[in-house]
């Protein structure tokens, strides 16, 4: 089977899985960002965070977004830690962020043992105007390496500039990733190789490492977003294009 997906707690999931047997860590867990006051960050669910009052859609909720800044370094230090376990040697570790979690990111990217490379940018065309502010029109991807890159292993030239709007038509989760995007990240692991994603969401890094020739191991929490996963993966096999609403955006 070209993918195993995991349903439960990314932690335990991990430290399930052997040593050096994934080649890259691409990964978008939970940004746990924003919320000045406890009951802020207790009592808003992702759902209300990230889905505008007069967005259309009605996306379930996912779990994972209310830590308070200190535990949530701690456990990012862990699940990179653990990730960094499972990859070979020369493996590659993608991890998104936003602008507030940057620092909180790649500080626990390299207490988790990872050589920190660089920081790629997932430009969003379509994003909100603030009067008097920048635009945030960006999320990154925080990359590194478990020791030196090996060019010869994977001898690629990629972008650190991905522009794409997020998915709108067939949108099945609410912090969805492009597929399109992801489709150019999973090339920093050689055809053939595997990779993880322990914060699966609804697969979307599963059915580009698919659709490109690698395979794939996920782990999601939530049964709802587990369920969708498998489905898109599904007919990411089967090679077709169309996602669980129509064609992708
Ligand atoms: C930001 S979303 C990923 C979205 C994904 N990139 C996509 O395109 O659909 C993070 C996901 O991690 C899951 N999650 C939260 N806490 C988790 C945990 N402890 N273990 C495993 N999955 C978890 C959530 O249910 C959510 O679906």
């Amino acid at each position: 089977m070209p993918y195993t997906l995991h349903r439960g707690d990314a932690l335990t999931k991990l430290s399930e899985l052997p040593d050096n047997s994934v080649d890259a860590l691409i990964t978008d867990p939970p940004y746990n960002s924003g919320g000045r006051t406890s009951s802020e960050r207790t009592g808003r669910t992702a759902r209300a965070k990230y889905t505008a009052a007069d967005a259309e859609h009605n996306l379930a909720n996912f779990p994972g977004e209310n830590r308070d800044q200190r535990s949530y370094g701690y456990w990012l230090t862990l699940l990179l830690t653990e990730s960094y376990r499972a990859t070979v040697e020369s493996g590659t570790a993608l991890v998104f962020t936003d602008w507030r979690q940057l620092p909180t990111t790649t500080d626990a990217l390299q207490a988790a043992g990872w050589t920190w490379r660089g920081i790629a940018s997932w430009h969003k065309p379509v994003s909100r105007p603030q009067k008097g502010r920048l635009k945030q029109s960006c999320e990154y991807i925080v990359w590194g390496t478990k020791g030196p890159v090996d060019p010869h292993r994977n001898p690629v030239y990629l972008p650190g500039l991905y522009t794409a709007s997020q998915p709108r038509k067939g949108r099945v989760h609410i912090t969805q990733k492009p597929t399109e995007v992801m489709q150019e990240l999973v090339k920093i692991c050689p055809q053939g190789g595997t990779v993880l994603d322990p914060f699966t969401g609804s697969g979307s890094t599963g059915v580009a490492a698919l659709r490109e020739g690698r395979q794939f191991i996920g782990i999601e929490l939530s049964d709802h977003y587990a369920d969708i996963a498998e489905q898109r993966l599904e007919r990411a096999l089967a090679q077709d294009d169309y996602d669980l609403a129509g064609p992708e955006a």
